[in-house]
Order: structure tokens, then sequence, then C-alpha cells
């Protein structure tokens, strides 16, 4: 074995670095690791409107720290993380910005409004204004197999 190559550190094992480094930041800060929010599959619109949410087609939610987004149901997006083990981990936000109404998008570890600015954390609580309220949330009911938001 050639004791240079050995010492030599690629790019790509610097970005990984980097990386690892970033999601220890943020399961320090959170306790759990952040996941991109992807688009929520098994959603069903109850009769009474109510959103179901079938867990087995979310691997996303097996996680702590996994999002999936519910987009254009009624009008609405929600987006529903898994905060903690267990069929009461989790938590469902309407992702429409508490100023004017802008739908904002996940950065990380936080909810950016494209529109002016304002930032929430992943559970939805106001970091930066101008927005002065937290993003809402939504009634949340969750079986082994289902979670149903109102
Ligand atoms: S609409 Fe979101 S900050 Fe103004």
């Amino acid at each position: 074995m050639n004791s240079q190559n050995d010492s030599k550190v690629s790019p790509l094992s610097t970005s990984i670095s980097r990386r690892g480094a970033l999601c220890a930041l943020a399961t320090l800060t959170l306790g759990f690791i952040p996941a991109t929010a992807v688009a929520a599959s098994g959603v069903r619109v109850l009769k009474n409107g109510r959103i179901e949410v079938t867990l087995s087609k979310n691997p996303a939610l097996r996680q702590v720290g996994g999002v999936v987004r519910v987009d254009n149901v009624n009008g609405r997006s929600i987006a529903l993380i898994r905060t903690a083990k267990g069929k009461n981990g989790f938590a469902a936000l309407d992702l429409r910005c508490t100023h004017e109404g802008t739908l904002v998008q996940q950065d990380g570890t936080s909810w950016i409004c494209p529109n002016h600015g304002a930032k929430f954390a992943l559970a939805g609580d106001l970091e930066i204004g101008p927005a002065i309220t937290p993003l809402r949330k939504l009634k949340v009911q969750a079986t082994s197999k289902v979670v149903t938001i109102s």
C-alpha cells in the first residue's frame, strides 16, 4: 500500500464529513435528525374533510425527524412530522406563513417564507419575523397504521 495515497483526502470524503457534522449539530439542537420533506403517499381525504395518511406508504415517517408534505388538499398544504417514537409522536403544520399566507419551504431544520423571509423551526415555532405567530399546528390522531389530520 502506498502511504502517500493514504494521506490524501478526496473532496467526496470532505463533503461527507461536513454533512455528518451538520447532522450531528441538528441532532444536538433538535434531538432528532431532520429530513427534507417528501410528498406523502397513501393520502385519503375523508368525507368530513380530515386527511388520513397511511404510515406504511410513507417510510420517511418511520424515523424521528422524518417529514412528508401533503399539498393541495382542500386548498391546504400540510407538513406531517415524526417528532418522537410511538403513536403520539406526530405533529402536523399548516404550511401557510402566518404573516400573509405564502407557503413556506423547508430549509434543513427550518421553514422559510420566500415572500418576506420569516423563519420557523421545523416544529413550527417562530424564529424570525415579520410573522408574529408560529405556524398553525393541526390536530393529529394516530394509530399504528394511519395518522388523521384535522
Ligand atoms: S408572507 Fe411570509 S413573511 Fe410575509
